[in-house]
C-alpha cells in the first residue's frame, strides 16, 4: 500500500472509532480528527511496523492513537493562552468552531480515546503495558517542550537548548511513534533506542521547517496564519533561514543514518517517508 492509501485507512478507522461520547464532544473531536491531515505520526508507526514485517491491519489503533495524542496537543496549541490562533487546516480551530469549554474537552477525549485503543490492540499484557508507559512519558516530553516553548523560548539564546525544545514538543512524538511500532513487533532495547533516535531526529528537522514556514512572505497559507513565532527566539530567528534550513537537512540526514544503523531490517518506507516529509510542499506542523 502506498501512503496515500495508508492515509485512506486511517481516514476510515479514525470515521469508524470516534462515535461514543457526548453528541458535541464527538462531533468536534470529528471536526478536528477528520479534517486533512498528511497523518505523519501514524505512517511512522505503520511503516516501522512493516520495516519488521508487522501485521499494518493489528498495529492501525496504535497508529491512530498517536495521531489523536498529535490532535490533541494541536487543539492546545491554538488556544488562546497558547499560540492564540483561529485558524488550522484552512478551518476554523476548535475553539473557534465550538468554544474554549468543548475545545479542552475534546483534547482530554482524545486522549480516553488513545488509552481505549492502546489498552485494546490484538498484543500481549507486556507490550500493552510498554506502549502505554512510552505513551505517558511522550506526553511528559510535549508538555515540557511547548511550556519552554511558551515561558522560555524568548530568552534562550543557545542553539543546542533551541534544538532541545523542538526535540520535546515535536521530535518525542515522533519517536515515540516509531518505538511503539517497534514494541508491537516484539524488537529489542537496541533497535527501540534507534528508532527512539529516527523520530527525534526527523522531528527536529520538522520543526525547524515549520518555522521557516512561520516567516515566509504572505499572510496565510496552509491553511495557517504566519507570524505567530513573533518574539520567540526560534533557530530561524537566530541563525536567518538558509542556515536553519541547513541544520534541517542535517537532522533529516541523521534520521536516515539512524535507519541504516538498524541491521536486518527493510526501513524502505521509512526512508521514504523522512524524504517526503521533508520534500511535502505541507511540510508544516499539522
Ligand atoms: C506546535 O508547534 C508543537 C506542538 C506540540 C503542538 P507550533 O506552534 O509551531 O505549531 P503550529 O505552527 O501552530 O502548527
Ligand atoms: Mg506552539
Ligand atoms: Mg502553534
Ligand atoms: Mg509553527
Amino acid at each position: 500500500m502506498d501512503n496515500d492509501e495508508l492515509r485512506n485507512e486511517i481516514h476510515n478507522f479514525i470515521d469508524e472509532n470516534l462515535v461514543d461520547g457526548d453528541p458535541l464532544v464527538v462531533e468536534a473531536a470529528r471536526y478536528v480528527s477528520l479534517a486533512s491531515g498528511h497523518r505523519w505520526r501514524p505512517l511512522i508507526t505503520l511503516r516501522t511496523v512493516e520495516a519488521f514485517n508487522g501485521d499494518l491491519f493489528t498495529a492501525m489503533p496504535l497508529a491512530v492513537a498517536g495521531e489523536y495524542a498529535h490532535l490533541a496537543t494541536v487543539i492546545d496549541d491554538d488556544l488562546p493562552c497558547m499560540d492564540n490562533q483561529d485558524l488550522r487546516k484552512g478551518k476554523l480551530t476548535c475553539h473557534k468552531q465550538f468554544g474554549e469549554d468543548i475545545a479542552v474537552l475534546v483534547q482530554l477525549y482524545l486522549i480516553g480515546k488513545l488509552i481505549r485503543l492502546d489498552t485494546g490492540v490484538n498484543l500481549s499484557d507486556n507490550k500493552v503495558r510498554k506502549i502505554l508507559g512510552v505513551r505517558g512519558q511522550t506526553i511528559n516530553y510535549l508538555v515540557s517542550g511547548q511550556k519552554k516553548d511558551l515561558r522560555d523560548l524568548k530568552n534562550i539564546n543557545d542553539l543546542e537548548q533551541v534544538i532541545e525544545v523542538y526535540r520535546l514538543k515535536t521530535g518525542s512524538l515522533m519517536g515515540s511513534a516509531s518505538v511503539i511500532g517497534g514494541i508491537a513487533c516484539g524488537a529489542g532495547e537496541e533497535y527501540l533506542k534507534s528508532l527512539d533516535n529516527f523520530g527525534n531526529f526527523k522531528g527536529v528537522a520538522y520543526q525547524i521547517r515549520d518555522d521557516v514556514y512561520d516567516v515566509m512572505p504572505g499572510e496565510l497559507s496552509l491553511g495557517k496564519s504566519k507570524g505567530q513565532d513573533h518574539g520567540k527566539n526560534t533557530l530561524i530567528r537566530l541563525l536567518g533561514v538558509d542556515e536553519a534550513i541547513g541544520i534541517a537537512d542535517r537532522y533529516d540526514e541523521m534520521a536516515l543514518e539512524e535507519l541504516r544503523k538498524i541491521d536486518g531490517l527493510d526501513t524502505k518506507g521509512l526512508e521514504e517517508l523522512v524524504i517526503e516529509m521533508r520534500d511535502s510542499d505541507q511540510n508544516v506542523y499539522n
